[in-house]
């Protein structure tokens, strides 16, 4: 039996975040052949879902059934276990992303360097931040005209509320792009155009190293050593401690088509990025390096077959080792159960596995026993926190259209919502159903799988929200005045928690304004 110390300190799960378009695909691909994991270039592209027009779901949902493939990718580096988590990054799945990095214990954002931090992005680093994820930034295109790289950090600084600090600086951009001065290794790293990796790299000691001005002439090797004098002078030195304690990025540039920085990034990334770190519980704090096996369910992946209601349940390792055929327990309905066919994915390929380490993500088919959030251990009660509900951002009344199938309809709802995929409020005052979600798509394929899989059938009705509130506050009397106050627009959750349903946010203002002793939390966490 493998060392579970050993394991666990080898292994790095982490996601790699950004706007659309930024180059995530492009990175991750780029990641997966320096680990030999893909041999060729485009293999993580074909399963990546497109750009496909809204309207069309139906085939973005096909696209995701391919993508669960790329939903965990495992693969050795060095004497390093990877295991890089993919968050889809089509608007619509926003919410599911949200889920994935409650499970990673860092992240690489990705920013293009002519578009700057886009709105993703940023939504995304405060999920980040709220859990004091470690972040490391790769600065990607540096190939395309773009951006002044000082006004890049500024912006990441201010926009992402997250000090920076350089580890490599690009000697100039676009055409004239000639390449990095690796500051974290002390090296100079070249830039030929089609290239497909770092043309030369030289080892420089001392910056005023006469190579540096032969490799990318006088001019440029002035303004390097400027630039660097500047960077030494406003930004702190690199501390680990302080990345690791999620208060400092360390920012790499760099070109992940031409794969030019990111065996870099990789190498500076395995050896500063946490390896699995302890998880809380309700109940207490769950060191990894425990021998009792526990984990998570983050994820669930529907298949969109109608004649088999099975999904994959993507459970986390917290500690201990998993292993295959043992008897665990799953928390919330109280059963020990086996599971015969665990799955994890190496190297782009789907395997049963008999055992499984803190960091790793097991995925295990499921005919709707689980649902996120739930645990499973060797008998102890255990309940993990942090996976908590964002407020979304388009709601609608969910009405049913066939009396005689309000059964299914209500059976259907809540299967739908154990598996994340949009979140359920019920009205105080008129007692209607409202659905919230982030993105448009998730109404119709709702609609779509209440029909196919549950004989369901259901109409939308507009409601005109702006957020889903959670509230609280110490004193009793001003919550009732609140509630009483606003009752048209209290609703609770699923869990039975108070929401408050803000239809703009000039009505929100003025409610917290006038109610200063009651807290608005725009997650379910608090
Ligand atoms: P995403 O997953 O974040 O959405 O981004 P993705 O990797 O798909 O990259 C988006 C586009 O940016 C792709 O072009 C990709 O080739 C390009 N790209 C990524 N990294 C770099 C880089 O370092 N330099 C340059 N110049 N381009 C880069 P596309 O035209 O949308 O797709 P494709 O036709 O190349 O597949």
């Amino acid at each position: 039996m493998a060392n579970l110390n050993d394991e666990i300190s080898r292994r790095r799960t982490f996601a790699i975040i950004s706007h659309p378009d930024a180059g995530k695909t492009t990175l991750t691909e780029k990641l997966l052949l320096f680990g030999g994991a893909i041999h060729i270039a485009g293999a993580v592209k074909s399963n990546k879902i497109k750009k496909t027009a809204t309207s069309d779901w139906m085939e973005i949902e096909k696209q995701r059934g391919i993508s669960v493939a790329t939903s965990v990718m495992g693969f050795n580096y060095g004497d390093y276990k990877i295991n890089i988590l993919d968050t889809p990054g089509h608007q619509d799945f926003a919410e599911d992303t949200y889920r994935t990095l409650t499970a990673v214990d860092s992240v690489i954002i990705v920013v293009d360097v002519a578009k700057g931090v886009e709105q993703q992005t940023r939504k995304l680093m405060e999920v980040c931040r709220m859990r004091n994820t470690p972040v490391i930034i790769f600065v990607n295109k540096l190939d395309r005209e773009g951006r002044d790289p000082f006004e890049i950090l500024d912006e990441l600084e201010t926009e992402l509320k997250i000090s920076v600090r350089p580890l490599s600086w690009p000697i100039n951009i676009g055409a004239k792009f000639k390449g990095v001065y690796n500051i974290y290794e002390q090296s100079l790293d070249l830039f030929t155009p089609n290239k497909q990796r770092v043309s030369e790299r030289i080892e420089i000691d001392d910056i005023n190293d006469p190579r540096i001005d032969q490799n990318v002439g006088s001019n440029d090797a002035s303004k390097l050593r400027e630039d660097l004098e500047l960077i030494d002078g406003v930004y702190p030195d690199f501390e680990t401690d302080e990345y690791l304690k999620g208060k400092l990025a360390p920012v790499f540039f760099g070109s992940a088509l031409n794969t030019f920085g990111v065996k870099e990034l990789l190498d500076c990334f395995v050896k500063i990025a946490p390896a699995p770190r302890p998880v809380t519980a309700e109940e207490r704090t769950i060191n990894p390096h425990e021998s009792q096996f526990s984990g998570f369910v983050f994820k669930i992946h529907a298949n969109m077959d109608p004649n088999h209601r099975s999904c994959i349940a993507f459970v986390k390792v917290c500690s201990g080792e998993f292993q295959r055929n043992a008897n665990y327990k799953h928390i919330r309905s109280g059963k020990f159960m086996k599971f015969a066919a665990p799955t994890a994915f190496m190297a782009q390929k789907k395997n049963i596995v008999d055992e499984a380490y803190p960091g790793d993500i097991v995925g295990i088919p499921d005919t709707g026993n689980f649902k996120i959030g739930d645990t499973l251990t060797q008998g102890e009660e255990l309940h993990f926190k942090g996976l908590p509900s964002f407020s979304p951002e388009m709601f609608k009344y969910i009405e049913n259209t066939d009396p005689m199938k309000s059964k299914q309809l209500e059976k259907g709802i809540q299967q739908l919502m154990d598996e994340g995929v949009a979140q359920l409020f019920v009205n105080q005052f008129n007692g209607r159903k409202i659905i919230g979600t982030v993105g448009q798509l998730q109404f119709e394929v709702i609609q779509y799988r209440l029909l196919h899989e549950y004989g369901a059938q259901c109409r939308w009705e507009p409601i005109s929200l702006y957020k889903a509130c959670w509230i609280e506050s110490d004193d009793a009397e001003t919550l009732a005045a609140f509630k009483k106050r606003k009752h048209q627009f209290m609703a609770i959750d699923r869990e039975g928690r108070d929401v408050f349903l803000a239809d703009s946010n000039y009505v929100l203002q003025m409610a917290q304004n006038d109610f200063p002793k009651i807290r608005f939390h725009f997650s379910s966490e608090f």
